[in-house]
Order: C-alpha cells, then sequence, then structure tokens
C-alpha cells in the first residue's frame, strides 16, 4: 500500500466516518472523509480517487445517485457501499448499478479494509487494460502520414471527423511539417477521392499567369488564348483544389477566389457566363496568415473563408517520440530505392538525431537519411555519415566553451538566449519562457545582440 492511494468516505455519520478514516489510515492511505453526499459529489468533480466507500441511506444526495455522479466523472474509480442491515435490496440494486462491492453494518473493519485493498486491485487492473487498449487503438500511420505521437494522432482524428464535409480547411505548420501530405489524407479518405485532387502553387506560377490557370480563359481573352481553356478551379469539380502558399496570392487574385467560393462558380477571362462548380478548398501557408492580414497582403474576409476547418501541423521538434518511426520508414523507402541493404541507425547516430532541433522538420529528416544511405558504406548509419550541422550542434557544449574561451556573464547569457532561440525555433513567446523573462525585456536583450 502506499501513500498515493487516495481514499474518500463518505457518511453523514461523522462518527462512523471518523473511525473508518483512522483505520485506512493506518493502513497507510490517505484518506478525506465528508458527512454531506453533495460535498461529496462536487470533490469528485475536483478530485481523482482510488476507491470511493459511500453510505447508502443519507440526506441530500443519495449513495445510489453519488454512484452513478462516479460512473460519469471517474469511470475507473470502484465505489464500495455500506449498507444497513436489513436495506439489502437497494445494495443489490447498487451492485447492478456497477458497485464494486457492498458491506452490511453492523461490520468488522478488517472486513472493509480488505474490501478496499481488493478494489484498489480491481482497479489497478483495469487502468492497465485502457492503457492497453488505448495503445492498440493508438496508430502509427494514417495515409502516408507517419507518426504515432499524441499530437499527431489529434491530427489523424480529426482528418477522420472532416473528410466527408465539404468545408474548407486551411493547413498551417512550418516548412516540411508534412501540411500536402496531410491535405492529401483528407481528400482520399473521403468521399471526394473519386474525383480530382488538383494542386495549385501560388508561389511558384508568375502572377500574370496565375488567374488564368486558376479560371481560365474564352478563346481570344488575350493574344496567346488560341481556344478556350476551363482553368484548374473547375478542373476540380467535385473534387479538391489543393492551393499551397496561400499568402503568395496577389491581392487582385484574392478578391476573385473570394466571389468563386461564395457563388460557387467561376468566370473564366473574357467570358461573359459563369459556370457552378462544386469544390473543396485546402490550403497551406507556412507563415502566420494574420500577420499578412496586418500588413494588409491578404484578405481577412478570404481567411475565414479558407479556414472553415484549420489544422496546424506540429514541427518535428515537438514530437521527438516520431523520430525513430520516421527514420525506420525513410530507411525501408531509401535503402529498396538504392538496393543497398542497410537495416538500422547506430545507437550514437540515433542520439544526435534526437537532439537536433530540426528546422526543416520531416523533410529536412527525410534529406539526411537519404544522404547517410548514400554516403554509408556499411549496414548501419553512423555519425560520420551524419551532415556536420548535426554532429557539431550536439558536441559544442557551452560551458566548456565559455570556459575554454573566458566568457564574461555578459556572453554567457547572448549565448544561452542564442541557443534557446534556436531550440525553439525562433518562437520568442516560448523562448521567453524558458529563459523567464518577460518578452519586452527579451526583445531588449535581442536589440543587445
Ligand atoms: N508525418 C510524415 N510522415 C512521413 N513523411 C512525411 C511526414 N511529414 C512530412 N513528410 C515528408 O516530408 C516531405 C515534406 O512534406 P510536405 O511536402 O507535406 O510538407 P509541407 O508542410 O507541405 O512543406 P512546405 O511548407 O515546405 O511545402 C515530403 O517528402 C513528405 O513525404
Ligand atoms: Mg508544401
Amino acid at each position: 500500500m502506499d501513500w498515493d492511494d487516495k481514499v474518500l468516505v463518505v457518511d453523514d455519520d461523522l462518527e462512523m466516518c471518523g473511525l473508518i478514516s483512522d483505520v485506512l489510515k493506518e493502513e497507510g492511505f490517505s484518506v478525506q472523509t465528508t458527512g454531506e453526499s453533495l460535498e461529496a459529489s462536487k470533490i469528485i468533480k475536483r478530485e481523482e480517487f482510488d476507491v470511493i466507500v459511500t453510505d447508502l441511506k443519507m440526506k441530500g444526495l443519495k449513495g445510489l445517485d453519488l454512484l452513478e455522479e462516479t460512473h460519469r466523472v471517474a469511470p475507473l474509480t470502484p465505489v464500495i457501499i455500506i449498507t444497513a442491515f436489513g436495506t439489502i435490496e437497494s445494495a443489490i440494486k447498487a451492485m447492478k448499478m456497477g458497485a464494486y462491492d457492498y458491506i452490511t453494518k453492523p461490520f468488522q473493519m478488517d472486513e472493509l479494509v480488505l474490501t478496499v485493498k481488493k478494489a484498489l486491485e480491481t482497479r489497478l487492473l483495469k487502468k492497465e487494460v485502457f492503457r492497453l487498449r488505448k495503445e492498440i487503438e493508438s496508430r502509427y500511420d494514417f495515409h502516408q502520414l507517419i507518426g504515432k505521437s499524441p499530437s499527431m494522432q489529434k491530427i489523424y482524428d480529426l482528418i477522420e471527423r472532416i473528410s466527408d464535409s465539404s468545408s474548407n480547411v486551411l493547413i498551417t505548420g512550418e516548412s516540411g511539417t508534412g501540411k500536402e501530405l496531410a491535405a492529401k489524407a483528407i481528400h482520399y479518405n473521403g468521399v471526394r477521392k473519386e474525383g480530382p485532387f488538383i494542386a495549385v502553387n501560388c508561389a511558384a506560377i508568375p502572377e500574370a499567369l496565375l488567374e488564368s490557370e486558376l479560371f481560365g480563359y474564352k478563346k481570344g481573352a488575350f493574344t496567346d488564348a488560341r481556344s478556350d481553356k476551363k482553368g484548374l478551379f473547375f478542373e476540380a469539380n467535385e473534387g479538391t483544389l489543393f492551393l499551397d502558399e496561400i499568402t503568395e496570392m496577389p491581392l487582385t487574385l484574392q478578391a476573385k477566389l473570394l466571389r468563386a467560393i461564395e457563388d460557387k462558380e467561376v468566370r473564366p477571362l473574357g467570358d461573359t457566363n459563369s459556370y457552378p462548380v462544386d469544390v473543396r478548398i485546402i490550403s497551406t501557408s507556412n507563415r502566420d496568415v494574420e500577420s499578412s492580414i496586418k500588413q494588409g497582403r491578404f484578405r481577412e474576409d478570404l481567411y475565414y473563408r479558407l479556414k472553415v476547418i484549420d489544422i496546424e501541423m506540429p514541427p518535428l521538434r515537438e514530437r521527438k517520440e516520431d523520430i525513430p518511426l520516421l527514420i525506420q520508414h525513410f530507411i525501408t523507402k531509401f535503402s529498396s530505392e538504392s538496393k543497398k541493404k542497410m537495416s538500422v541507425v547506430s545507437e550514437d547516430a540515433l542520439k544526435l538525431l534526437l537532439n537536433y532541433s530540426w528546422p526543416g522538420n520531416v523533410r529536412e529528416l527525410e534529406n539526411v537519411i537519404q544522404r547517410a544511405i548514400t554516403l554509408s558504406r556499411h549496414e548501419v548509419i553512423l555519425p560520420e555519415d551524419l551532415p556536420a550541422s548535426i554532429v557539431q550542434k550536439a558536441d559544442e557544449k557551452l560551458f566548456e566553451k565559455a570556459i575554454g574561451e573566458k566568457f564574461t556573464l555578459d556572453q554567457l547569457e547572448k549565448e544561452y538566449i542564442r541557443r534557446v532561440l534556436i531550440e525553439t525555433g525562433g518562437n520568442k513567446s516560448k523562448a521567453s519562457e524558458i529563459l523567464g523573462l518577460d518578452r519586452k525585456t527579451l526583445y531588449r536583450k535581442l536589440q543587445e545582440l
């Protein structure tokens, strides 16, 4: 028995409460008591108990009500009912409702202690079963996305829930976090998978071309328009239009896109007619869209139309538990491509890969593994097969360097701030939290830097 096991005793007979509490405390439990069943229902909402012992007949809330309440807020907590002799029927009712056990008054304290201990064992087992079930349920991949971390599980769940709807989705996240993979997962997981998935990179197509690419044109709309062209928006009918790097779209085109979304129709350049379309738009951005809005480079009304659902892809450094899984995935992929018999990463190399902060996220990891497989002359990836930036980062021990180069406190502080910023990928709120500075002070110090 350890002191962490918490028991709540509920009985309006305060003397009985005290007695039970003393005995259980002697057995090493941490015990809380209350004579008020209503109070008890508040306590169980606030705190988690390992066992609850409650009288059946009380003023206010009844023992059975408390039992129900416990099932709702703490389904794994066993409830032991104390009942007076002669009310055995309600005890049976309690058992049917899922009470762990009951004891009738008058009872021996030994009997109670034994029942509490047995209840605890059952709870432990239940918890273990619950944990195992969760583990079985947790997914290691979803469509092409790999990752078993809680943050990726959330992404998979969200995608499952939204893929059948037609609401527009905005996917944000740093470069290389898998935004495009997530967009494809949404498309291919839903009813639109029979329709086309049309990708347009707003940053890669010259401004002048983007409009006619997206919306099409009528023959003769401009010199080179020798025949009618439908446009990608129309091509995506009954499917998904993937607008990559949406913040790079010029403002004039943003207005036209907004109109197409609102009217559910497109009008090609030089055409007097509009054509109805049924398209789901998934767009991405790897920068803070809201700051683009503030700078007047992106329309706020369009933003709200695009992010009916928003998904934020977590950076790799915040889900390092996925790194080994990803490494294995890329090793399999590239060793079969290069026909090399490569199977594992050495322990030292893995340590370096886990310590690195991955500013380029999964894409960077993918490139590092591909390069290592190409370079390596063994069947194991060794530290020497990794790029210098990853190896050096870990080697460079700040304190050793500071002592060796005789740093002043000021220099050490600056170096530490710099390192924290690298770790957080330049996120100043996170950095100021780690450093224990308010943002203003951090900004001032950065300016000195
Ligand atoms: N969770 C993941 N599992 C497996 N591969 C991934 C994952 N995330 C990203 N990748 C791989 O990393 C590379 C980059 O992914 P993707 O193009 O989807 O990222 P992105 O967020 O769109 O990046 P960018 O902002 O630079 O366009 C791809 O080769 C992709 O296969
Ligand atoms: Mg992308």
